[in-house]
């Protein structure tokens, strides 16, 4: 495998990880980070770590956003992954090779090809494609085992406009494994990333919501949850319920939400998030006028494959 430069702007567990992940697959490596005991850290541990990117006299390069992009209430604080951009921006400025901006931090669909875009030409006074190219590869690894999840990926997302770029980020990744998917919109990598954190959290949320009634009525929820999650099709099939703008409709669905939201409701426990499926329901029915059959149905031999499969240890739900 051909050896790439790269640079990690933003070096914390991200960025350390990645920037580690390449240097054992045989790339040169810079770190990247404005914290001085997060430098001091990185150089302890013997890699090439700066407080500045400087792109003069580097070959064509990969520079990694791995900025953090914190929430403030309902919304993400760019501050610092906007900071981080600009000075990308103004080291592109003073670059002679054709350099590839990647954003892997998570961020909020069309920041690549809206802000980061923006910024990095503003102060470079380059065209992305021309001057820079600029692709999105969010990151899937869980903090927990971040090291190990990023050399063993099961799912590696690539985007961007320019097929080369997709080409050269498939190159650099693929070797690692896992299934690799590309789009050409970033603001379809960004999505996923999102949906994937967002539906993981939904989840927990749904689990745990079931928790509350099963302690109130004095039964063990573990049980009924490891049972469910072999029986329900929408756990053990993932090509259920995952089409839009179709709502469930039948019989079943319908009368055993609004059913089990009456009777939570007898036993004194409140189900904001069963109440909110409801509506969603109502809502995206009245919206498309129709209600779907099941969606996404397998036959039985592939129910009974996926519900015996073996059972993944439960992941701690941290990314
Ligand atoms: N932690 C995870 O498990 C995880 C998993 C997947 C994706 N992500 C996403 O990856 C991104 C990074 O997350 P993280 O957990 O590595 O954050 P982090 O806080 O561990 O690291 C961010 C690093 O960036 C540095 N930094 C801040 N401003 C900078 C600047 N202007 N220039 C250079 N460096 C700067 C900080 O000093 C810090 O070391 C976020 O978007 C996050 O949502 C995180």
């Amino acid at each position: 495998m051909e050896s790439s430069r790269i640079f990690i702007v933003g070096s914390g567990v991200v960025g350390a990880a990645t920037g580690e992940g390449f240097l054992a697959a045989g790339h040169k490596v810079t770190f990247i980070d404005v914290s001085a005991p997060r430098i001091a850290e990185l150089a302890e541990r013997g890699l090439d770590v700066r407080s500045e990117l400087d792109l003069s006299g580097e070959p064509e390069s990969f520079i990694f956003l791995t900025l953090p992009t914190p929430n403030d209430g309902h919304r993400y604080d760019l501050t610092a992954f906007t900071a981080g951009t600009a000075a990308v921006g103004k080291a592109l400025a003073t670059a002679t090779a054709k350099h590839t901006v990647v954003v892997r931090s998570t961020v909020p669909p069309g920041t690549t090809e809206g802000l980061v875009k923006s910024t990095l030409e503003e102060n470079s006074k380059l065209v992305a494609g021309n001057g820079f190219a600029l692709g999105s590869n969010p990151e899937f690894l869980r903090a927990v085992s971040a090291a190990e999840d990023f050399a063993n990926p099961w799912m590696t997302i690539v985007a961007s406009r320019d097929p080369e770029t997709v080409e050269r980020l498939r190159a650099l990744l693929s070797p690692f494994g896992g299934e690799l998917r590309t789009f050409t919109n970033p603001a379809e990598a960004e999505f996923v990333k999102s949906a994937h954190n967002i539906y993981n959290a939904t989840k927990i949320s749904f689990w745990n919501e079931m928790w509350l009634v099963a302690q109130k009525i004095g039964v063990d929820l573990d049980p009924i949850a490891a049972t469910v999650a072999r029986s329900a099709e929408g756990s053990i099939n993932p090509e259920y319920g995952i089409r839009g703008g179709a709502p469930y409709g039948g019989v079943c669905l319908p009368k055993d939400t609004q059913g089990f939201l009456g009777y939570a409701d007898t036993v004194g426990v409140e189900m904001p998030l069963l109440s909110a499926v409801v509506e969603v329901n109502d809502r995206l029915a009245e919206i498309v006028g129709h209600e779907a059959d099941v969606i996404g149905h397998a036959t039985h031999d592939q129910l009974r494959e996926a519900a015996t499969h073996a059972v993944v240890p439960a992941a701690a739900g941290e990314e």
